[in-house]
């Protein structure tokens, strides 16, 4: 997965104290229900330098990784711990380091990917909306809600040609983890997001509208700061 990163924008003020924070999007939903294309076409549509593209896939935790029977569709699976630390470092400018997930071993690769701190980060995954430290640090929830056949068929398209796996490998997988997990912990979710996108990717009428809503959140903010920063040279208070 690409990592949109061009350099670093100015967090910190002659004093060394933070001068802005970047705005969070969390991107949940199915498997395959479309969210990284969600999330490449927010990221292209809102044409602003340094956005930063943070997967769940990353976190997946390490000593899981022979279990061929192993369910990948629980919370449990996930680092949460050093979602939420990476996350809030993120937030504030600084840059990290994160693992790369490799599907068809299951396992964390060796490298590490690092980074660096973005205005935009959009943080997608099966389980973004799942643990609520994690949600208080999202400024926005956007539940991609793609048919359940829908993801099937992508799904066993997607887990055959790129996650080495066979066809009766992935159904049974469906059926004995994913499925049930989806309804369990992801679908219960939905309701935690501000916004629902029918259809996934092919919706652009809502991510215009997100794309909208972040541009004018971006301008907020930096009116936001700028205040502040004018206020703290005048030494008054604020706003
Ligand atoms: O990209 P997507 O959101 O679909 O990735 C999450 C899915 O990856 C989960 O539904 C999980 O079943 C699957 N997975 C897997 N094998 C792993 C790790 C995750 O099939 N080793």
């Amino acid at each position: 997965r690409t990592i949109y990163t061009a350099g670093r924008p100015p967090w910190y003020n002659e004093h060394g104290t933070q001068s802005k924070e970047a705005f969070a999007i969390g991107l949940g939903g199915g498997s395959a229900s479309g969210k990284t294309t969600v999330a490449r076409m927010i990221i292209e549509a809102l044409d602003v330098p340094w956005v930063v593209l943070l997967s769940m896939d990353s976190f997946y935790k390490q000593e899981q990784a022979a279990h061929n029977n192993f369910n990948f569709d629980h919370p449990d699976a996930f680092d949460f711990d050093l979602i939420i630390s990476t996350l809030k470092k993120l937030k504030q400018g600084k840059s990290v380091k994160v693992p790369i997930y490799d599907f068809t071993t299951h396992s964390r690769k060796k490298d590490w990917k690092t980074l660096y701190g973005a205005n935009v980060i959009i943080f997608e995954g099966i389980m973004a909306f799942a643990d609520k430290t994690l949600l208080e640090l999202l400024d926005m929830k956007i539940f991609v809600d793609t048919d359940s056949d829908i993801r099937l068929v992508r799904r066993l398209r997607r887990d055959i040609s790129e996650r080495g796996r066979d066809i009766e490998g992935v159904i049974k997988q469906y059926n004995k983890f994913v499925k049930p997990s989806f309804d369990q912990y992801i679908q219960p979710t939905m309701r935690l997001a501000d916004i629902v996108v029918p259809r996934g990717s092919g919706n652009t009428v809502a991510i215009d509208l997100i794309v909208q809503h972040v541009h004018s959140q971006l301008e907020e903010r930096k009116l936001r700061w700028d205040m502040a920063a004018l206020a703290s040279a005048h030494q008054c208070h604020p706003l």
